[in-house]
């Protein structure tokens, strides 16, 4: 389709994307090859597999992997396919196990992906070698107990691609000294919509007070003071990654206390910011504290730090539908009280049923409706938001720019290189 994804236009203040992008399949083609198979994507964190031999089967960027630790403790994201002839070598869900086997011939693969057994092995000729046929291992690096693997082994180094967004994992992994955990009980569910209506979605604050008004009714009703809104800023943290980061209506479990929480907590809370102050400093302290944000990791990883903490990532299954997951993560060793706050927010405002999501999703496939509808009449979509000016509020629409600058570039990286290949016109 050309170079035609984005029209940005600093001068005239206007930045428009092509609706295409959300409806045609030989664009999700594109993506998968240019986007999701080179960029660093997220996959699970450490927590999840503590233990030697802890296992989770998911799909990343499209493909099943297992994300497992072996038996001396190193994380592996191996290919779930087997290298005889194809079948999955592991169908749990989750679990600990020393050995994956196929359900097909029997083909046995340690916990690492080397293959240990081979039934009636002397019928292969004698060039046969098992060492040549472990699972796939993806390249994988970790930041602070977050997981990425990339299909690309030329990409650039995890830090390299995370870049300023790296000190946004920083203000999550360092809220306790004693580490992070993914706490048991993952969301699931599936939106009849484009995948980066979600990232969009995720840090848009422009539709909070409109399309949320239930949940701040609610907060209302809870004797909670809300008419700030979210005082605050959106960013670019460059490579694609953005963030919205501002000072929330709401109480924080990991340090900052709300007025209907018991009084043994906010004891407990005043004791937690001390620590974080004595350990991090004031300014980093109060980021960790205090503020609020939700950060977009390009392509397809949000961390919401905000009543709650989560971390969500999502698949793009077609043009219109999108699979998604996400999970509360939480300091080892909190308080259950404070552990009870973040896990209720984490269902009552974040959570497929709660008071907020099931408000996006509808927001998010009315669009796509709109998008498939009126694709001929229609072709573009605003995100001019705040063109005009260097610093955003967070109801600006910078953010969401800033993946889709990243998008644009990788998207039209082939047409870019054949143009350098041109001979110059003189
Ligand atoms: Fe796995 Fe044959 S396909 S053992
Ligand atoms: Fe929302």
């Amino acid at each position: 389709m050309g170079t035609n994804f984005i029209i940005d236009n600093k001068e005239e203040g206007k930045f428009l994307v092509n609706r295409q992008t959300f409806v045609d399949p030989q664009i999700l083609e594109e993506e998968q090859d240019k986007i999701f198979s080179n960029c660093w994507i997220y996959v699970g964190h450490e927590s999840e597999i503590k233990t030697n031999g802890d296992f989770h089967t998911r799909d990343v960027a499209g493909r099943p992997i297992i994300f497992t630790r072996d038996d001396e403790g190193k994380v592996h994201v191996l290919l779930n396919t087997c290298t005889h002839r194809g079948s999955l070598v592991c169908r749990g869900e989750n679990g600990n196990c020393k050995t994956f086997l196929c359900s097909y011939h029997a083909w046995s693969f340690k916990n690492s992906g080397e293959l240990i057994g081979v039934p009636l092995e002397s019928g292969y000729p004698a060039s046969f070698n098992k060492k040549d046929y472990g699972l796939h291992e993806v390249r994988n690096e970790s930041y602070k107990g977050f997981v990425f693997c990339n299909y690309n082994n030329e990409a650039e180094s995890l830090e390299e691609y995370l870049g300023e967004a790296k000190d946004y994992l920083d203000y999550v992994a360092d809220q306790s000294a004693a580490g992070m955990e993914v706490i048991e009980g993952t969301q699931k569910y599936a939106i009849r919509a484009n995948w980066k209506l979600l990232g969009e979605n995720s840090i848009d604050g422009y539709h909070v007070s409109y399309n949320h008004k239930t949940y701040l009714d609610f907060m209302v009703d809870e004797g909670q003071d809300v008419s700030k809104g979210l005082f605050g800023e959106g960013r670019s943290l460059g490579n694609g990654h953005a963030v919205m980061e501002y000072e929330g209506p709401w109480g924080r479990p990991v340090a900052k206390w709300q007025d209907n929480w018991s009084e043994e907590a906010k004891v407990r809370i005043e004791k937690k910011r001390q620590e974080l102050i004595n350990r991090l400093g004031e300014e980093k302290a109060y980021k960790v504290m205090d503020a609020s944000r939700n950060v977009w990791i390009f392509p397809n990883l949000i961390i919401n730090d905000i009543m709650s903490l989560t971390i969500r990532t999502w698949n793009p299954i077609s043009p219109d539908y999108m699979e998604v997951t996400a999970w509360a993560l939480g300091p080892v060793d909190e308080n259950e009280e404070e552990r009870a706050h973040r896990l209720d927010s984490f269902l009552t405002f974040l959570g497929p049923g709660g008071f907020a999501t099931p408000d996006d999703v509808e927001s998010l496939e009315t669009a796509q409706l709109g998008f498939k509808k009126t694709i001929n009449e229609v072709k573009w979509s605003d995100i001019s938001r705040g063109m005009h000016r260097d610093i955003s509020p967070t109801t600006d629409e910078k953010q969401m720019r800033s993946f889709w600058r990243k998008y644009n570039e990788l998207m039209t990286v082939d047409e870019k290189q054949n143009s350098e290949k041109e001979p110059k016109l003189v």
